[in-house]
């Protein structure tokens, strides 16, 4: 392909004429071409000479780009350009009569061409609008640069819905930049980042709102000859970009440009000028590009954890705070990478005033990071919260209100109007960074811990991904914030680790209306509904914990502890508890969507893949348990009346940690299901050992539920044999019968191999297995039911036990 395409082109070069030298009527002829060379810098002009078509010098190393620019203006401003694709000096433009302008650099390999469908080119035609339009024979345009515009649009020009400008990188870097204008398909005209990697567009910071009202929807976006811009409604109407603002299209040059810091201005340059005259702004949206426009939200315009400045002539600059540094130290729009890593472990073992600094800002925010807010509050106190609280990365203070605030930030700007003060943690300087004395020299323990630390502090970056999936996980607890009169809170210290909050028994009575509203009841105790009031009130979920502790109060906080520490959003969250007298009670966050038993066992069954998701979440909340959280906590009762569903139906497991808190004798409390199969491992009955695969074998059996829509035990079943469900899903998929067990919609047929039903009843069948250490971790659990290791056949899970069939 490469090789006909340079074939072609040499042939087209010795065989038909060639012009290197400025035309002056317009019109380029098939078979012409430009090349790129310093010394002489030939083009194709519009008839007027206002506009030429050829190679810009980039400056450096030889480079040229492919592009349109006014040719009467001294300073090259360069309205189009050939997306990204740099040209090295002796490159060659050539117009080919079945392939439009192809570009290929000094050894021949195409750089880049233009399209022109099936057509035939007759010619080329530099227009006096600025449009470089290839035409076939009957004059019809096949290709022009107004239809792929880059970062400019002129007049005369239109965007057509779905069409898009580009920023480029900076100045005189015209690679794709991070800014889109975008006349979205609805009809909306917005401007937003667009995430570098991912190619995710952010939330637009820059809207018409011209996408919402039935007929009058934006159908184009218009630049009209005399030099106005609007987007024009489907129903004939116009959004003005600017209103009542106009120069003389006649007398100006005028173009409208996505700078590469983001704005979108009109700009005009007087067409008969003496001396040094340059563009003149005549206006550029959005006003105040550090602010959030209104609802749009998105990371802003200088990306994660950076501070934006508005210029006196309205364009941004962005800079990192103390303790930050920029993420591509040659673009500033990419935002800034901390400088440090707190981590929750360390700053124990640390003290944070070891460790940290407090670095003041006055009128800057970030006003979409925070996690909590805590009302009233002074200026020291907010500071001092946030210092203590190893999840707090800067706090906001301003109006009595103190707001706590998590890595990345985003929107971070200035504003003189916002008489806030932030409290920015800043690590110390590592070469003067000091440790605690030792509380206790000769306690063995506490000195292997510190050098440990050592070694931490020097391998931060290596925690630093540890340290983002665990911010994540923290984030898991959202919307919870506990500011109460002194009276109610025993003591606004006593906390356990600064997370778990305690309340007294009359407050708890007062949230849930006396323990009225009951939304369920298991071995543990009865869950109320209840609501904290502060503010608009905080929906809660209140346990009354029955049974006995052994160990009393020590034991209870031990565990409570352990629970306490753990966060991941497959977790319900443990917002604090009540330890008074004989009453022991547990506060979780409130989960909308009720339990997975209500959700599966419905009339209407959820999606397949609403189901598989479902699946992953509680298996990889079981593994964070089981291995990832500082102390292993072993469920010892995974069902489905235990996994509760969020806002978002990720899945959330609750009551982990209470078997070993009310010390339960636990086949005491299964005694219903003993000799029969339920959700409890053999385990139970055999005086084995329990550990943590106990719970894989519940999840297996969850697994098959979810499966098959269906309770694992159905003794009203009126087929004998399918009253068990893990006996009749094994009898299935031993007899190649499994459709009759699945539950499936129509999207399965369309899913990929990894969510394939039978591998999942493979995976089940594993996790059932009566010998436990024939069970896989929940490590291997997951890693399965995400792909990443092969299913193996299973074998039969009760070997030895007599099967019907
Ligand atoms: C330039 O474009 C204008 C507007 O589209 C058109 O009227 C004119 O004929 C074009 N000129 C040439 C030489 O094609
Ligand atoms: C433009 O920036 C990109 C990304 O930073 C870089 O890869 C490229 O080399 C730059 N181009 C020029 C011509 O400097
Ligand atoms: C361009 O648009 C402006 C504002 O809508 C209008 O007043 C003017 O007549 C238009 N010019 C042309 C040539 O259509
Ligand atoms: C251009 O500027 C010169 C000097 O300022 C003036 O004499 C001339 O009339 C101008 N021409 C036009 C077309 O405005
Ligand atoms: C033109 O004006 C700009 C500022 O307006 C200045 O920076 C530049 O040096 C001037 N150039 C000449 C050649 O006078
Ligand atoms: C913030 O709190 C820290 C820790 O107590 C203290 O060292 C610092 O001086 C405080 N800064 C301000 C401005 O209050
Ligand atoms: C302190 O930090 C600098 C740069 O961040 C690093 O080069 C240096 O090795 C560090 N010193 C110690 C003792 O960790």
């Amino acid at each position: 392909m490469a090789f006909t395409v340079r074939l072609l082109l040499f042939s087209s070069l010795f065989l038909l004429p060639v012009s290197v030298f400025a035309q002056t009527n317009g019109g380029i002829a098939v078979g012409d071409s430009l090349t790129a060379t310093a010394a002489s810098s030939s083009s194709w002009l519009s008839p007027s000479g206002d506009f030429a078509f050829g190679f810009s010098p980039l400056g450096r190393n030889d480079l040229f780009l492919l592009s349109i620019w006014y040719a009467k203006i001294p300073d090259r401003t360069i309205v189009w350009y050939n997306g990204a694709a740099v040209a090295p000096e002796g490159s060659t433009v050539f117009l080919i009569d079945d392939s439009g302008l192809v570009l290929t650099n000094p050894q021949g390999d195409e750089l880049w061409k233009s399209e022109t469908g099936a057509g035939i080119v007759a010619q080329g035609v530099m227009n006096d609008t600025g449009n470089f339009v290839l035409q076939d024979i009957n004059s019809e345009s096949l290709w022009e640069t107004f239809n792929n515009p880059t970062d400019t649009l002129l007049p005369g020009q239109t965007l057509e819905r779905g069409g898009k400008l580009f920023s480029r990188q900076s100045v005189t870097n015209y690679s794709k930049g991070v800014f889109q204008l975008f006349l979205q398909p609805d009809g909306n005209l917005v401007i937003n980042t667009i995430n570098f990697v991912t190619h995710f567009a952010n939330e637009p910071y820059y809207a018409t709102d011209t996408g919402t009202v039935a007929g009058s929807e934006g159908k184009e976006l218009v630049f009209n000859v005399s030099g106005y811009l609007y987007v024009l409604r489907e129903n004939g109407g116009k959004y003005n970009l600017a209103v009542g603002k106009a120069v003389s299209a006649r007398d100006n040059y005028i173009r409208a440009t996505l700078t590469f810091d983001g704005i979108f201005a009109q700009y005009y340059h007087p067409k008969n000028f003496t001396g040094n005259v340059s563009w003149t702004i005549l206006w550029s949206e959005p006003d105040d590009i550090c602010q959030r426009n209104r609802e749009y939200s998105g990371v802003g315009v200088c990306g994660y954890n950076s501070i934006c400045t508005l210029r006196r002539d309205k364009r941004p600059t962005c800079g990192c705070p103390k303790g930050f540094s920029l993420l591509d130290p040659n673009n500033p729009y990419r935002g800034c990478k901390p400088d440090f890593i707190q981590g929750c472990e360390e700053d124990e073992l640390s003290g944070t005033k070891y460790l940290y600094d407090v670095e003041v800002l006055t009128n800057t925010d970030w006003p979409t990071s925070d996690y909590v807010q805590l009302k009233p509050f002074t200026a020291e106190r907010c500071n001092e919260s946030c210092f203590k609280d190893c999840l707090c990365a800067v706090a906001i203070f301003r109006s009595e209100t103190c707001w706590k605030k998590k890595l990345p930030l985003s929107n971070g700007r200035v504003d003189v109007s916002l008489n806030s003060q932030a409290f920015i943690k800043v690590r110390k300087d590592n070469s003067t960074l000091q440790f605690p004395p030792m509380p206790n020299p000769d306690d063995k323990k506490t000195k292997k811990k510190s050098s440990n630390t050592l070694i931490r502090v020097e391998s931060i970056i290596l925690a630093a991904s540890i340290f983002v999936s665990f911010m994540f996980s923290a984030a898991a607890c959202p919307g919870f914030f506990f500011v109460f009169r002194k009276k109610h809170v025993r003591s606004i210290d006593n906390i356990l680790d600064s997370n778990l909050h305690s309340f007294s028994y009359q407050v708890l009575r007062e949230a849930t209306n006396g323990f009225t509203e009951e939304l369920g009841r298991g071995a543990f105790g009865v869950v109320y509904k209840g609501t904290i009031q502060i503010g608009s009130g905080v929906q809660v979920a209140v346990k009354k914990l029955n049974g006995v502790i052994q160990d009393g109060e020590k034991e209870f906080k031990t565990e409570l502890r352990v629970i306490g520490k753990t966060h991941h959003k497959n977790l319900v969250c443990l917002v604090g508890y009540c330890d008074e007298g004989q009453h022991r009670l547990l506060v979780y966050e409130f989960l909308s969507k009720g339990t997975l038993a209500s959700f599966l066992f419905a009339d209407t069954k959820p999606s397949w893949t609403q189901r598989i998701e479902i699946a992953c979440g509680v298996a990889k909340g079981l593994l964070y348990l089981h291995e990832e959280c500082c102390t292993q906590v072993i469920h010892c009762d995974i069902k489905p009346q235990n996994i509760l569903l969020d806002d978002y139906y990720t899945a959330r497991i609750s009551d982990f940690g209470l078997a070993k808190l009310l010390m339960m004798n636990q086949s005491h409390t299964h005694t219903a299901i003993r000799g029969t199969k339920g959700y409890v491992a053999p385990e139970w009955f055999r005086n084995m050992p329990i550990t943590a695969k106990v719970d894989v074998y519940s999840f297996g059996v969850v697994l098959l539920e979810i499966i098959c829509c269906r309770r694992s035990v159905d003794a009203d079943n009126s087929r004998e044999e399918r009253a068990i469900l893990t006996d009749w899903v094994y009898d299935c998929y031993r007899g190649g019968m499994l459709d009759a067990v699945l539950v499936l919609d129509n999207e399965v047929q369309a899913l990929d191999d990894r969510m394939k039903p039978e591998k999942l009843v493979m995976i089940a069948i594993w996790c059932i297995q009566d010998d436990p250490s024939l069970r896989p971790t929940m490590r291997k659990v997951v890693q399965m039911l995400e792909g990443v290791v092969e299913v193996h056949v299973p074998p039969c899970p009760s070997p030895y036990t007599p099967r019907t069939s």
